[in-house]
């Protein structure tokens, strides 16, 4: 296929202020590049359902991405909001991806259990949450991401490989 558009949104109420204090997101920037991806989009939101959901809307329907990767708000807290709002704008879900970055997760850090963090499909873009902090976030596209190309060609109506 052609090269992957991939757009990220951090979904953070202490990083909200600035993209300068997201280095979770500026580190999967980074390594979305260095696969030689192209970043279509960055958001950075507060810790609210409407703004997350609105977000992920555009990105999948006007900016095209075939990948949405999300930064933040799967844990416990109680602003944490991001699987609700990636629920709301789901076609369906892709269990097995978070399923997979959980049970890897989980060989680091027990705390692994305590991200809520899905996966879901709206048309043709694959929406991915990570957990929040950069380390978390680095690991967790590290488990997924030589998937992404094929669940791109996939939700494009493309055959098996
Ligand atoms: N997954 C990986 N791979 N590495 C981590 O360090 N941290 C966990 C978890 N998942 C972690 C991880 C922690 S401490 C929390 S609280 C949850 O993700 C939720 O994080 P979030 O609320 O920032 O999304």
């Amino acid at each position: 296929m052609s090269e992957l558009r991939v757009g990220i949104l951090t979904a953070s109420d202490s990083r909200s202020r600035g993209e300068a204090e997201d280095t979770a997101g500026r580190a999967l920037i980074e390594l979305v590049e260095q696969r030689g991806w192209l970043v279509v989009s960055y958001h950075v939101c507060p810790d609210d359902r409407e703004c997350v959901a609105a977000s992920l809307m555009e990105m999948a329907d006007r900016e095209d991405a075939d990948i949405v990767l999300t930064c933040g708000g799967t844990g416990l807290g109680p602003r944490d909001i991001t699987p609700e709002a990636t629920r709301d704008v789901a076609d369906r879900e892709v269990p097995g991806v978070a399923e997979h970055i959980r049970a890897e997760s989980l060989r680091i850090t027990k705390r692994a259990m305590l991200s809520r963090a899905i996966a879901a499909q709206r048309g043709t873009t694959l929406i991915v949450n990570l957990p929040g902090s950069e380390k978390a976030a680095r690991e967790a596209f590290g488990f997924v991401a030589d998937q992404l190309e094929h669940a791109a060609d996939m939700m494009a109506g493309g055959g098996h490989a």
